[in-house]
């Protein structure tokens, strides 16, 4: 008698538990989507004081109103992110400007396109940089293991030391304006928002859409999960909304160019 009991208390105190620990469901017992993001690339992602601000921050939350679903963001960096979504143990999902690719594609799933993107150079003001091909033997910094990492690896070389490899890519900025390298490469809205942002550091920015495709962000999406279906109609109806244009202004300050991202 005295053993079922003490059992059954075990039980119970093991499932309380378990219910405060997790966010997995809110006080109603709706579940709470968790999705990652590496706040350190405006406008698309970043940090305001202790609230994480942007156009995915922004695009995400009205997708997820559309789709009736609940959600949290947390601020987790680029490589964990990478990881913490591939197997669907942490999170549900990655808002952070990650551009769709095959290499990818083996290892997530992703929401229709979102938003249109390309990679660019940014160089002092008279910098002898025009292309993508006179970095090869200039210093250049990136954000690691993004595809900026993978475009200037193709053309500097495989452990070629010119090219610094950063955790973030604020960290790539902060090299470029201390001097430790010669450009930058990331993504278009990243460079042009910091030139608009830093007009005292006089930098310039360059498009070379011969080297540098036209690149699609995604929503990631651990493999063969529910919310990749969930979301899919959600994103394509925010893509023809208003609220889309609103927030593309917003925050990248032109219109969009919907033509690629609207069938
Ligand atoms: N679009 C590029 C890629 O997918 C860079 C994304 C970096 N995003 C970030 N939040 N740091 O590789």
């Amino acid at each position: 008698m005295k053993k079922t009991w003490i059992i059954a208390l075990i039980a119970s105190l093991v499932l309380v538990l378990s219910a405060c620990g997790s966010k997995e469901e809110d006080g109603a017992g709706k579940k709470v989507y968790r999705f990652a993001t590496d706040a350190s690339y405006p406008p698309m992602e970043n940090m305001d004081k202790d609230e994480i601000v942007g156009f995915d921050i922004d695009f995400l939350a009205a997708v997820m109103e559309e789709a009736g679903l609940e959600y949290e963001v947390k601020n987790i960096g680029w490589e964990a992110l990478l990881e913490g979504v591939r197997t669907g143990a942490e999170f549900d999902g990655a808002i952070s400007a990650i551009t769709i690719n095959d290499e990818r594609l083996q290892s997530y799933d992703f929401s229709p396109p979102y938003f249109e993107s390309t990679n660019m150079i940014l160089v002092p003001e008279g910098s002898d940089i025009k292309s993508a091909l006179d970095l090869k033997d200039k210093k250049v910094a990136v954000q690691g293991g993004t595809t900026a990492d993978e475009l200037m690896t193709g053309i500097m070389g495989d452990g070629n030391s010119s090219l610094k490899k950063f955790e973030s890519n604020a960290l790539a900025l902060q090299e470029m304006a201390s001097n430790g390298v010669d450009a930058v490469v990331a993504d278009s809205a990243v460079v042009k928002d910091y030139i608009k942002n830093n007009p005292d550091k006089k930098f310039a920015s360059i498009l070379d859409t011969e080297n540098f495709a036209p690149e699609y962000y995604g929503i990631a999406f651990p493999k063969d999960k529910e919310l990749k279906a969930l979301l899919e109609p959600a994103v394509k109806k925010v893509l023809e909304s208003d609220k889309y244009k609103e927030m593309y202004e917003k925050w990248i300050g032109v219109e969009p160019d919907m033509t690629r991202l609207i069938e």
